[in-house]
Order: C-alpha cells, then structure tokens, then sequence
C-alpha cells in the first residue's frame, strides 16, 4: 500500500494476526532494540535529538535509523543489515513499506519505539518523502516528547484495581500501567489514536487493557475506577482544530470536563492524575478553580498541585538544540496567555483524592525537583491526606523529626551596630522537592534541634523554656509549623521517610 507525496493515511497499521505480532515482538527483541540498549546505543534521551546522521554497522542500527529516526533507507542497504524475516513482519503489519516515489527506498510509516518495557508506535511529524511536514488534526501525539515523559514520571507505579487513561493518544500511560493494574482503560476521541493504541497493546501482547474510541468518559459509562489518569490538551487556542493540543481559549476546556465529571467515576480512596499546563491568574489559584469545577461534592476531594516546571515560554531553546516541547507559542497563544491574566503559568500533576473517610478535603500545593519523579508526587500526596486524618495530632506530638539529608540553612549576616549579627535566614531544599523559603529566626533555632531523638511536643517544652519560641506560641501552632517544615522537605520522619534521590535518569 503506498501513499502519494505528503498524504498520511488515516491508518497506515494494520492489525494483524496473533502470529504475525508475535513474530515482530520477538523479532524486535532479538535485535536488543530495547530502551535501555537505544539509550547507551545513542546516548541521547530521544529520536530526533541525534545530531548527523551515524553510520549504519548493524541490524540494530538500521531499525533505529528506520523505526525510531523515519529515515529512508536503500532496500539493498537494509536487506544486507537486517534479517529478512524481520523486515517481513514489520512490512505483513504495515509499519514499513516501499516509497511510491522510488520503490527501491523503504520507510516506517509511523514511528515505533521502546518506552520503557513497551514498544509504542506514533505518528511521524515528517513525512518520508521531500513533501512539506504535515501535522494533521487526528496526530497521534508522540510518546517521547517532554510533555508525556514528564505525564508518565507522575504516575504511581503502585497496584490498583481499575484504571483509566482519558486522551490515550499513543496508549504509553495505559501500556504501562497495565502492569500495575488489573485492568485498564485506554479511550480517546480520536479513532487513529485508538488504532494505534490497539496496535500498540497487540505487539506488546498485554492482554488487560481494552482501547476504546469515544467522548472523554463517554465509552466508559456506567464504570468507576481507583485510577485515572490523563495528558489533556491544554494550550490555549481560539479553535480546537488539533485534538491533541489545543484546550479553548482559556487552555482548560478539556480538564475542566474532565473535572467536572470525575465525581461519577472516582471510587472512594481512587486518585487520579492530570499532567497539565496550569495557570493562577488575577482572579484566583489553578486549584480554586479545581475545586469550583467539582461542584457541589468538592469538599470530597483533596486537590493536590505538584508543579513540574514553570513554564518558560519566552525562552528561545539553546543553538542546534531539539526544542523540548511541543509548545510553539503563536500570537494566538500569547495573546490567549495575556488575556488570562496570569500571575504564574506552569506543568503541574494535578492529584485529586476522592476520600475516603469522613474528613473534608484539602487543597495543597509543592514543586517537585527537576530530578524528582512519581515517588517524589506520592510522597507528598501521602503526607497531605494523612496529615488531614483526624489522629494525626496525637501521631504528630509523639513523633521525632530529624534534619533531611537535602535541607541546607542559609544564613546572612548583616552589620549592625558596627558588628555583624544574622539578619535573615533562609531555609532550602533541592530534592525531592526545590524550595528556598525565608523564616523567621525561631524556625531556623526550631529545626536547628531536631535531630531525630526529641518528639514535638518535648521539643516545644524544651525551646519554651529557654525563651526560644514566640511569647503565647501554643503547642497545636508549633506543631502545624513542624509539619509544614515536614511538607516542604526540611525535615523527616521515620514514619514518613522522604524518598532516595537518585540521580537524573530519564524516564526511557
Ligand atoms: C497531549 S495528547 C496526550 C496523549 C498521550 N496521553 C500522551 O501522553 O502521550 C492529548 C490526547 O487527548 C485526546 N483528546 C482530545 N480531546 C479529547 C476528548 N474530548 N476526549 C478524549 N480524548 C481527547 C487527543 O486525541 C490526544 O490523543
């Protein structure tokens, strides 16, 4: 089947037999074309960040030029590097085939490739032959750019009963999850996105995940979930004429859907989990408007903000770099970002709780640390909903807190009188979470003496008697003050160990 110039068939793939995936699995997996083997193979964290084009010395070599890169490839050159039963089971399902154009090349028809223990396949952003790049309307967004990394370093890798991911795209969160899931869901609007998730699931040959094309929760009526998860399109945009980017005017008109309904199917104690590109404005925070959009039941949910990165739209990316996201700001956009009035715009994981017991939700907010992932965001989430359970009073006074390992005092000296005496203090942390919050003097005295051996309310005793605290302090307000210092990363607790920092590794 070959496609004219520029042409994008709406499904290039074709979903075969058993067999036939079977044999390309195993076929891809023969050749190590694997994403730990592609990260030392290329040293680089994604396609199309390669600088020139490398030499071809090896099967493996060929399938990353032709899979993963979209070059086109010579049928003698590729026939004498890679196995002939391989490229047949690439060519019976429809990933390869010849260039109208000139049948002695071949090329990839969508882009595949391994994201951490699944293979994906996508939608190439240029198409294989000199014909200009066309990125249609139903593009099935890519599974390695920033943005759905950064979606998929947020979710938890804990099991769960029921989950689903709305705006599937490519599948990866689902394809993922179902490892930790019993059963997933993987829906989306657009039909081409649920072809290449079906597509996906059969080479990986996983059995507990159904694609379904559809509205939102549409094709999932009637069913309720312990996990939801999404990467909506948020991007302002006066039209929504690409499904996979744009959000309304206002950038929010899919999450606030997605929001909106989530009361219908969250089950008690689920969690759900929305990678976004979130704004506070004039007229309030992100998470006043989460709240709003829950409606009537809002006081059910805990509305839980942990920002990713702000968002550095004016930033030109770095000569000769790959540009990290995908957000190309129009004059459209900017003026949609003016309009919003916005005091911050940043990507944050949007956690809502729905609780379970009887307490009323809470709204919190942190920034993870550009290295942190998923058990930085549970970690918080945790703290946060056990820090709002009705006993935790009486855990928190008997409680030992100690300094955390990545909490450093700042401490500026000033001269008075002639002499110089601290002026200003400065607490900090650069994992898991990046902070750096001014405090008043007692705080810095406070945290200074928690080395793991007193408990709270010892400590309030002790620091009262010798005239440390602030005159009337009460014991419930130092106590709250310990657990934001908790919350923030300055100081840890046996019973809720903050997690080991590991060192940058991306997350495929
Ligand atoms: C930014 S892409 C994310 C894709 C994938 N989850 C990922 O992270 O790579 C957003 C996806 O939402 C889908 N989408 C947009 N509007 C939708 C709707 N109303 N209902 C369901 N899916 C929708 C788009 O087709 C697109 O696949």
């Amino acid at each position: 089947m070959a496609t004219q110039p520029g042409e994008v068939p709406a499904f290039p793939l074709r979903l075969g037999t058993p067999e036939q995936f079977a044999a390309l699995r195993s076929a891809l997996r023969d050749l190590s074309y694997d994403a730990p083997t592609l990260d030392s193979r290329r040293r680089s964290s994604g396609p199309g960040s390669r600088p020139g084009k490398p030499e071809l010395n090896d099967a493996l070599d060929a399938i990353i030029s032709l899979l993963t890169d979209g070059d086109v490839l010579p049928e003698d050159r590729l026939r004498a590097l890679v196995p002939a039963d391989t490229l047949d089971a690439l060519e019976n399902l429809g990933v390869i085939e010849k260039l109208a154009s000139d049948p002695n090349r071949y090329y990839a028809t969508v882009l595949l490739y391994p994201i951490l223990s699944v293979y994906v396949v996508s939608d190439r952003a240029n198409p294989a032959d000199e014909s200009e790049p066309r990125i249609g309307p139903d593009y099935v967004y890519p599974a390695f750019t920033w943005n759905s990394q950064q979606f998929l370093s947020c979710l938890p890798q804990s099991s769960c009963e029921r989950m689903l991911d709305i705006g599937a795209g490519s599948g990866v969160a689902a394809l993922l999850g179902a490892s930790s899931a019993a059963q997933v869901w993987a829906c989306d609007l657009n039909e081409r996105c649920v072809h290449f998730a079906e597509f996906s699931r059969r080479l990986n040959g996983i059995d507990n995940v159904t694609c379904l094309g559809g509205d939102l929760f549409e094709p999932v009526r009637g069913l309720t979930f312990d996990r939801i998860v999404s990467h909506p399109p948020y991007m302002p945009a006066y039209t929504q004429s690409l499904l996979y980017s744009d959000g309304g005017e206002d950038g929010e008109q899919i999450l606030r859907r997605i929001v909106t309904e989530l009361p219908e199917y969250l089950n008690a104690g689920g969690r759900s989990y929305c990678f976004v590109l979130a704004s506070d404005r004039r007229s309030g925070t992100f998470e006043q408007r989460v709240r709003r959009w829950l409606g009537e039941r809002e006081a059910e949910f805990d509305v839980i903000s942990v920002v990713i990165e702000m968002h550095k739209r004016h930033e030109p990316p770095a000569p000769g770099s790959a540009p990290r996201r995908d957000v190309v700001v129009s004059g459209d956009q900017e003026a949609l970002f003016l309009k919003l009035e916005a005091t911050a715009i940043y990507y944050t994981a949007l956690v809502i709780e729905r609780v379970a017991t009887g307490r009323r939700g809470v709204t919190a907010r942190a920034q993870r640390a550009g290295v942190a992932r998923s058990e930085a965001v549970e970690w918080f989430v945790n703290w946060t909903t056990s820090a709002a359970a009705p006993d935790f009073r009486a855990f928190l006074l008997e409680s030992r807190p100690r300094l955390a390992s990545h909490f450093s005092l700042e401490v500026t000296h000033s001269v008075a009188n002639g002499a110089l005496a601290p002026s200003r203090f400065v607490l900090r942390s650069d994992y898991p979470f990046s902070i750096a919050a001014p405090c008043p003097p007692w705080i810095a005295t406070a945290i200074g003496a928690c080395h793991g051996t007193t408990t709270v309310r010892e400590l309030f005793e002790e620091l009262e008697r010798r005239q440390l605290l602030p005159a009337g302090l009460t014991l419930d307000q130092f106590a709250a003050n310990v657990a934001e210092m908790v919350a923030r990363g300055f100081l840890e607790l046996e019973e809720f160990k903050l997690p080991e920092s590991t060192d940058s590794t991306p997350v495929h």
